[in-house]
């Protein structure tokens, strides 16, 4: 309409006003059509368009049929056929007994007995939420942690989950993860503090909420990601040995303020038990107690000089020492590690082993106050 008044078709301007008039007369006319339009359809809203009902598995449900009287004979339909499931009629409502997943369904009710449709109800059977899992990790200390949750039964319903996170009297800002759904990320509001973190996590669906609340301290959290890029190589003459080295975690975000230790396990594939190394602030290690000829299997763990626990393991590689020359088997080569005492390494008794794919915390943690003496003397041998 806007466009008529800049009609120009010879630049006179009395009718260019005039078309003007004819477009505000055009435009009012249309309110007032679109107006009533909004005002019937709005009437006919509520009986046309599906509204939600949610009801809880095992219960007794009651539909009503949009805001009819008590005296007024309906009849129902689910997804467009007569209701087979166990129900009654009680004049404008349907009744199903004991609901379970099989009464989900599109229900429509029509007024007898012209047969006009008068509501549409999708009725959503589910069960309220129960508490949630919660579990929080800091890989990226000293910046902040990360908390995840997960529903412990299927509620079938949609449910959603809010997260408030309180530390020293004071909520902290809360934001969510871009990739992963549960998860949330938090900045540690100052670093060293004594104050517990409280995360209040509620699951709310459209029957009820529940929460669960963890609290910890800064310190008990802290877990890095594994470490990467690790290598294994054999080393030229030497049939026992195997050269390691690995990156510090790329998430974990000032390792000269914060170092890790590490923590190596390798084992060759034909056998079960593992062999474990901790090292210090140090991204490589010469394992030297290989069986010659054997491919082994090597993972490193990594964990906070200081608090927390142990990462995950590494991706595992794949690795076999040099193998010797098989013409030249010649004394010389084995001078060359017979020299090297039998390493100290001591084989953890798998019953207390960290198991495959587990991190070595807790369980290996506790045995690392053995382990540093026993293994310490090794890793310092193994680098000379
Ligand atoms: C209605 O249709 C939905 C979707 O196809 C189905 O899951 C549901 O079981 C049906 N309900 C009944 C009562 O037949
Ligand atoms: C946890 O959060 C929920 C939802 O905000 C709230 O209803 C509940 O009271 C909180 N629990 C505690 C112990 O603060």
């Amino acid at each position: 309409m806007g466009r008529w008044s800049e009609w120009k078709p010879d630049g006179k301007k009395g009718r260019k006003f005039i078309l003007s008039k004819m477009a505000n007369l055009v435009t009012s006319l249309c309110c007032v059509v679109l107006a009533a339009v909004v005002v019937a359809y709005a009437q006919r809203r509520s009986q046309l368009v599906a509204r939600n009902q949610y009801e809880r598995m095992g219960s007794d449900v009651t539909m009503q049929c949009g805001s009819l009287d008590n005296d007024a004979s309906v009849s129902w339909k689910v997804n467009g056929t007569d209701v087979k499931a166990q129900h009654h009629l009680a004049g404008p409502r349907l009744i199903l007994t004991q609901v379970d997943l099989g009464h989900n369904g599109l229900y429509s009710c029509f007024q007898n007995p012209n047969g006009e449709r008068r509501d549409t109800i999708i009725l959503h059977i589910g069960i309220p939420p129960r508490e949630p899992t919660v579990t929080c990790r800091s890989n990226t200390y000293p910046k902040g942690f990360y908390c995840s949750w997960h529903q412990t039964h299927q509620t079938y319903i949609p449910t959603t989950f809010e997260v408030d996170v309180q530390h020293n009297q004071r909520s902290l800002e809360v934001q969510k993860d871009a990739v992963h759904k549960n998860r949330c990320h938090v900045r540690f509001p100052e670093v060293f503090s004594s104050f517990p973190y409280y995360v209040n996590v509620t699951a709310v669906n459209a029957l009820g909420k529940a929460f669960t609340i963890v609290s910890f301290e800064e310190s008990s959290i802290v877990k890095p990601d594994p470490p990467e890029r690790v290598t294994a190589t054999p080393i030229r003459d030497n049939p026992r040995r195997l050269e390691v080295t690995w990156y510090s975690p790329s998430t974990w975000p000032d390792i000269d303020s914060f170092p890790l230790k590490y923590f190596l396990r390798y084992r060759p594939l034909i056998r079960e038990q593992w062999q474990h190394v901790e090292l210090s602030d140090s991204t490589s290690h010469t394992i030297t107690d290989a069986y010659a000829g054997k491919e082994y299997i090597i993972q490193v763990a990594a964990k906070d000089t200081e608090i927390g626990t142990w990462s995950d393991w590494s991706v595992a590689v794949h690795a076999t020492p040099w193998i010797v020359n098989p013409v030249p088997s010649t004394p010389t080569t084995e001078v060359d590690f017979s020299g090297v005492p039998e390493t100290r390494t001591s084989p953890i008794p798998s019953s207390k082993a960290p198991q495959k794919a587990e991190p070595p915390v807790g369980r290996a943690a506790r045995l690392l106050t053995f382990f540093t003496f026993a293994v310490g003397n090794a890793a310092i041998v193994c680098v000379m």
